[in-house]
């Protein structure tokens, strides 16, 4: 049975193996996964089959932006995309930041990720969420480059039934 809960301590060797396999998803260390169970455990979620995770959503709610969330990374194991999981798991993160008092849900993506961007949109205009470009985030130093369009969801009303595999 396929289920999301929220993370363990223990799932952090297997969300890091799963990470490996999602490209584009940046391969953080141990230590960074420790932090994100430890500290943002209430947004983080994982995707989990007969004990096997094969999936991960994981964000944080900000302290500076008002009523603000933050999509950090999601990420299925390829076998598990376009089944409707990637929207249960951003379903499960939304309903979650709005009962931590979010207004917004933010995240970056490639521009190139034609996945995850018809991903969430196609989230926004199933629930019929506001979702706009707030603009362009470029960073770059001597080790690497980076481009991403940065994202905002304005989830104005509460969602009504679930959404997911099999699910409207
Ligand atoms: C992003 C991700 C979680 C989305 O999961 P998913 O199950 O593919 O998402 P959905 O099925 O809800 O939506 C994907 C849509 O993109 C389409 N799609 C998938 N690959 C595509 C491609 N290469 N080109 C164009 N469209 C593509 C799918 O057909 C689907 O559209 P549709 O429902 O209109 O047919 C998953 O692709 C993934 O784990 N990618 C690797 C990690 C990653 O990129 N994370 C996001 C970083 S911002």
């Amino acid at each position: 049975m396929v289920v999301i809960r929220n993370i363990k301590e223990q799932d952090l060797k297997k969300i890091r193996s799963l990470v490996k396999e999602c490209y584009p998803l940046g391969f953080h260390t141990l230590y960074t996964y420790w932090v994100i169970s430890y500290y943002f455990s209430s947004l983080t979620f994982v995707l989990e089959d007969e004990g096997t995770i094969v999936g991960f959503i994981s964000g944080i709610m900000s302290v500076d932006k008002p009523a603000t969330a933050f999509i950090w990374q999601i990420g299925l194991k390829s076998s598990y995309r376009n089944k409707g999981y990637a929207q249960a798991l951003i379903d499960k993160f939304v309903t979650s930041a709005q009962s931590l008092g979010a207004s917004k849900v933010q995240f970056t993506i490639d521009p190139e990720n034609t996945a995850s961007l018809k991903a969430f949109h196609k989230y926004a205009n199933k629930r019929g969420f506001k979702i706009e470009k707030k603009g362009i985030l470029r960073l770059k130093d001597k080790f690497s480059e980076k481009e991403e369009i940065l994202i905002s969801i304005k989830p104005h009303i509460f969602p009504h039934g679930e959404i997911g595999p099999g699910k409207p």
